[in-house]
């Protein structure tokens, strides 16, 4: 069960509007001769930014989604990271751009860009929405960031707290009030 908290606003919906709309001016322009880019969403976190990401950009696009896990429901990066559903699509030869909520200890992000790159993608880029990169413990950073966030724990736009919040329209932050809750 967890502990009763609150959430705190930390980015407001509408400052994520604004910011995907300035992410995908570059990421049309990075892609502008593309005949089609494949969109992989990582589930679950990623799927209301991929969602909004999604219709902003005026480009020809195929959405794919692929889910692995290193959290399970609780706090701490298991870092071992298992692909629970793999992508339903070919990706060799392909534009393809990885879309990812969060970037924390970076275990995720780089076993998935290692995974997608044994597929010989013809481009491979990524973009995530917000990284807390005070967490990270391995190398790695998405070629396009949304925000950058301190050591907080969020909610909301698709990530979860032990499966709750993700239907937020904002980010925010999870302050815990010492309570059992229920
Ligand atoms: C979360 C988040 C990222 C990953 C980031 O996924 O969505 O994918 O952790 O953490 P890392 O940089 O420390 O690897 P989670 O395993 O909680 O699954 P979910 O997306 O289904 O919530």
């Amino acid at each position: 069960m967890p502990q009763s908290y609150v959430i705190d606003e930390l980015i407001s919906a509408k400052a994520i509007a604004a910011r995907i709309e300035a992410l995908a001016r570059d990421i049309r322009a990075a892609y502008h001769d593309t005949d089609k880019l494949v969109v992989v969403g990582l589930l679950r976190g990623s799927f209301v930014f991929i969602a909004d990401l999604v219709r902003e950009l005026d480009l020809p696009v195929e959405v794919d989604f692929l889910e692995a896990s290193s959290y399970g429901d609780g706090m701490e990066s298991s870092r071992e990271v298992r692909i629970l559903k793999d992508l339903r699509g070919e990706i060799a030869g392909r534009d393809v751009l990885l879309v990812e909520d969060i970037v924390d200890t970076g275990f995720t992000l780089k076993h998935v860009i290692a995974l997608m790159q044994t597929r010989s993608p013809k481009k491979l880029s990524t973009i995530a929405l917000l990284d807390k990169p005070s967490r990270r413990e391995v190398d790695v950073k998405a070629d396009w960031t949304g925000f950058e966030i301190p050591d907080e724990f969020v909610v909301g736009y698709g990530i979860d707290y032990a499966q709750r919040n993700r239907n937020l329209p904002y980010i925010g932050k999870v302050r815990f009030t010492g309570e059992s809750g229920t």
